[in-house]
C-alpha cells in the first residue's frame, strides 16, 4: 500500500526541510508539498525527524568466535538493529584456511535466509591469500556482490592473516573493485604480552586492556595505510579508538591516499576503567581494541567533525555475562571479544553528539548512514531519503528522554553495556522498502523480510563530497 509521510523533518546527509514524502513499490516515489493520493495511508510525522534508516557497517550476528558462539542471531541482531533505527547493516562472513570463499559464503547465507527483519549485506574475511582465494576474489565482487574483504591483523593463531595476504588482498580489490578492511593491532606484540601477564599471575580483565596497548593499534594502523598507498589501493579501518590510530589515518589522508575510518560508541562514551570494576563485572567490557584513556573521546570526536573518520558502526558482537564472558573468569585471554551495541548505535550517537552540541543533524546522517552507503557500493538505493531510493525511513522523536537498560533492550544478551545511561532522542517508527518493521516502537516486523543486497564496487568518486569539515552545529 501506498504511504505518505506528512508533517515531519526530512534530515539527509546535506539537507533540513519540510515535505511530505510518497513511498510506492518500497521505493521513494516523490518528496513535495502537499501531497495527496486518495490511496495512500497517512503518517503523521509531526514533532518528528524523518531520516535515511541507519547503515551499520560492522556485526557480527550468529559468529563462531573465543570457543563460543555470539547470542544475537539475524533474527534477533536484525530486530534490534531495527527498534534502534538501523534498516540495514553489513556483517563479516568468516572464512577458513583451504576452504573457498563461495563455501563461506554459503554458510552466511544459511545463516541469515529467511531470519533478518532489514535488509543486509557481507563483508568476507580473508585469511590466506593463496591463489584459490585470488582467483575467487574478482568472481565474488562481480557475482555474489560482495566488495569489501577484511583482513584481521589481530587474534594470532585464530583469524590473524600475515602482511603478504594483506598486500595482495589490497593489490587484488584495486584491480576489480573492492575495499579492504582492516582490524589494525599488531596481533604479534599482543600475543608477547598476554602470555608475559599471564606467566606473571596478572588474569582480570583489566590486563587484556594493558595488553593492547595504543601504540599497538597505531603501528598496525600506519602499516595498512603504508602498503594501501604502495598498492594504489584502498583501506576502511575498522573500529578506530585511539589517538596513535587517528594520526596515521590523517596522514595517509593529507597525502591523498584512499584511507578511511570507522569508530563506534563505545569508544566515545566509555574508557578503560570500565575494565577494572570488581566482581569480574569487567569482563563485560572487553572487546578489541579495548576501550582507551578516556582523553581519546575528545580526539574521536574531532575525527569525526573534521571528516578524517567517516562512519559510525557498532561491531555488534554480543556474549552473555553468564556462562560466555565467563568463560575467562581465570583468564583475561579467554574473555570471548565483543560488545553489545547495534540497538544503541544510532541513539548513542544522535545524543551525545547532535545533543550536545559536537556534531550537526547533517553530519549525523552521514556518519549513521550516508557514508557507509557510499563506501559500501549501496548509495543511492540506500544511506538518503531521495526519489528511487529504497523507502528506508526513520521517524525519530529527537525529544524523547529514556534511560538504557537491559531490562528494555532487544538485543539477545543478558546485559547492556550501556547500562543506566540517559539518552535524548528514540526512533519510534520505522520503515524498511516501505514496511513497517517498527511501529510506534513496537516491532511489528516479519523475519525473511529483510533481503541480502548485493553491493556495488567501490567508488572512491561518490566519497569526496562529503569529505569537509562540519562547522554547522544545530
Ligand atoms: O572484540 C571484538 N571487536 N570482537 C569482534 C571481532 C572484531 O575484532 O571485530
Ligand atoms: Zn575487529
Ligand atoms: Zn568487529
Amino acid at each position: 500500500m501506498k504511504k505518505i509521510i506528512k508533517n515531519g523533518t526530512i534530515v539527509t546527509a546535506t539537507d533540513i526541510y519540510t515535505a511530505d514524502v510518497l513511498i510506492e513499490d518500497e521505493k521513494v516515489q516523490s518528496i513535495g508539498q502537499n501531497i495527496s493520493d486518495i490511496y495512500a495511508e497517512v503518517i503523521d510525522a509531526s514533532g518528528y525527524y524523518v531520516m535515511p534508516g541507519g547503515i551499520d557497517p560492522h556485526t557480527h550476528m550468529d559468529m563462531p568466535f573465543g570457543g563460543t558462539v555470539t547470542t544475537d542471531d539475524f533474527e534477533t541482531g536484525s530486530i534490534a538493529a531495527a527498534h534502534g533505527g538501523t534498516t540495514t547493516f553489513i556483517d563479516f562472513c568468516l572464512t577458513e584456511k583451504g576452504k573457498s570463499l563461495k563455501s563461506a559464503l554459503e554458510k552466511w547465507h544459511a545463516k541469515s535466509a529467511d531470519k533478518a527483519v532489514i535488509d543486509y549485506g557481507f563483508h568476507l574475511q580473508i585469511v590466506e591469500a593463496n591463489e584459490d582465494v585470488l582467483r575467487e576474489m574478482p568472481r565474488v565482487i562481480e557475482e555474489e556482490g560482495v566488495t569489501s574483504f577484511k583482513v584481521f591483523m589481530a587474534y594470532k593463531d585464530v583469524l590473524q592473516a600475515d602482511d603478504e595476504t594483506l598486500f595482495q588482498t589490497l593489490v587484488t580489490a584495486r584491480e576489480h573493485g573492492g575495499l579492504v578492511m582492516v582490524h589494525a593491532e599488531n596481533g604479534d606484540v599482543i600475543n608477547y604480552l598476554t602470555n608475559k601477564a599471564l606467566e606473571e599471575g596478572n588474569t582480570d580483565p583489566i590486563y587484556h586492556a594493558l595488553t593492547r596497548p595504543p601504540e599497538l593499534e597505531g603501528e598496525a594502523t600506519g602499516r595498512a595505510a603504508k602498503l594501501t598507498a604502495l598498492a594504489d589501493s584502498q583501506l576502511y579501518v575498522v573500529h578506530v579508538t585511539c589517538q596513535e590510530a587517528v594520526e596515521q589515518i590523517a596522514e595517509a589522508r593529507n597525502k591523498g591516499f584512499r584511507v578511511y575510518g570507522e569508530t563506534c560508541p563505545q569508544y566515545l562514551v566509555l574508557d578503560q576503567t570500565y575494565l577494572e570494576r570488581p566482581g569480574f563485572e569487567g569482563a563485560k567490557f572487553v572487546w578489541s581494541p579495548p576501550l582507551r584513556h578516556s582523553s581519546n573521546q575528545e580526539i574521536l570526536w574531532n575525527a569525526l567533525k573534521s571528516g578524517q573518520l567517516q562512519t559510525i558502526g557498532s561491531d555488534h558482537c554480543s556474549f552473555n555475562f553468564k556462562g560466555q564472558k565467563e568463560l575467562g573468569k581465570d583468564d583475561f585471554s579467554k574473555i570471548p571479544n565483543g560488545g553489545p551495541f547495534v540497538e544503541d548505535r544510532f541513539s548513542v550517537l544522535f545524543s551525545e553528539g547532535v545533543k550536545k552540541g559536537r556534531i550537526s543533524l547533517n553530519k549525523f546522517i552521514d556518519l549513521t548512514s550516508t557514508q557507509a552507503a557510499k563506501l559500501f557500493g549501496l548509495f543511492p538505493q540506500k544511506g538518503t531519503i531521495a526519489p528511487g531510493s529504497d523507502a528506508d525511513i526513520v521517524l525519530f522523536d529527537p525529544n524523547a528522554e529514556r534511560t538504557i537498560s537491559v531490562d528494555t533492550h532487544h538485543m539477545n544478551v543478558d546485559y547492556s553495556a550501556l547500562e543506566g545511561m540517559r539518552i535524548i532522542g528514540e526512533p519510534v517508527t520505522v520503515l524498511s522498502r516501505g514496511d513497517y518493521v517498527i511501529k510506534d516502537k513496537q516491532f511489528v516486523g516479519k523475519p525473511g523480510n529483510g533481503k541480502y543486497l548485493k553491493c556495488n564496487k567501490f567508488n572512491h568518486n561518490s566519497l569526496q563530497e562529503n569529505e569537509k569539515e562540519d562547522d554547522l552545529v544545530h
